[in-house]
């Protein structure tokens, strides 16, 4: 078991060696550098008691990062069996109970259960022609638009307040209910608040 205060200002690079290597070597692209958690969480209301659900967790960087750095409870809904096994191996070797991971496609999912959602773009690989995490996915803009809709309807039916990040998915426009309060690098990372109905 490792010492979690050991990891609470672990560096990016150093988090990434903690995966097997080709988990490691998509890091650059599909997983959440640590300083953009850093900010993400605390919008999402990680230190006051949130319960975040990061859409599309992959191997889990988002919720193990968010665990370790607060108390709040980080639930990530991945459909890809291989890496929701890579994010319970890794989460195994802290002492985190505040940290699950769900082995299902987001259209299974009911937001009204969380208080707040990070967004990574989640379904760009449906419509990207290079750069997948691996070729078991089906160019498809049918299913990209599907699941950006659902995402959208969840949004829609959550109360005011909601908060939502969205990283690098200039694509992605959430209800129109939820407003900006700040862009922040360079416009990759973008933090809402729902505030009118
Ligand atoms: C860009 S990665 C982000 C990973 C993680 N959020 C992070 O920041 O480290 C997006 C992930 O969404 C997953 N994904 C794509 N479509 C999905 C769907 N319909 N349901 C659940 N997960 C999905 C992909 O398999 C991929 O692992």
């Amino acid at each position: 078991m490792k010492q979690l205060e050991l990891y609470s200002d672990i560096s990016n690079q150093d988090f990434d060696k903690l995966y097997p290597e080709y988990i490691r070597s998509l890091s650059n692209i599909h997983w959440t550098p640590i300083e953009i958690i850093e900010v993400a969480i605390e919008w999402l209301g990680a230190y006051s008691g949130a319960n975040i659900l990061d859409i599309g967790s992959g191997a889990g960087k988002f919720c193990i990062v968010g665990g370790i750095l607060s108390n709040s409870k980080f639930t990530g809904i991945e459909k890809r069996g291989n890496l929701v096994s890579e994010a319970n191996k890794l989460l195994k070797n802290f002492e985190l109970n505040n940290v699950r991971f769900i082995n299902a496609n987001i259209l299974n999912s009911d937001f009204r259960k969380y208080d707040a959602f990070y967004y990574f773009n989640p379904f760009c690989e449906q419509i990207a022609s290079c750069q997948w995490i691996d070729q078991n996915i089906s160019f498809s803009k049918t299913k990209y638009r599907l699941y950006e809709n659902y995402v959208y309807s969840q949004l829609l039916k959550m109360p005011l307040g909601t908060r939502l990040v969205t990283y690098c998915s200039h694509d992605f426009s959430p209800p129109s209910s939820y407003k900006i309060k700040e862009m922040m690098f360079n416009g990759l990372l973008v933090l809402w608040i729902k505030k009118t109905f």
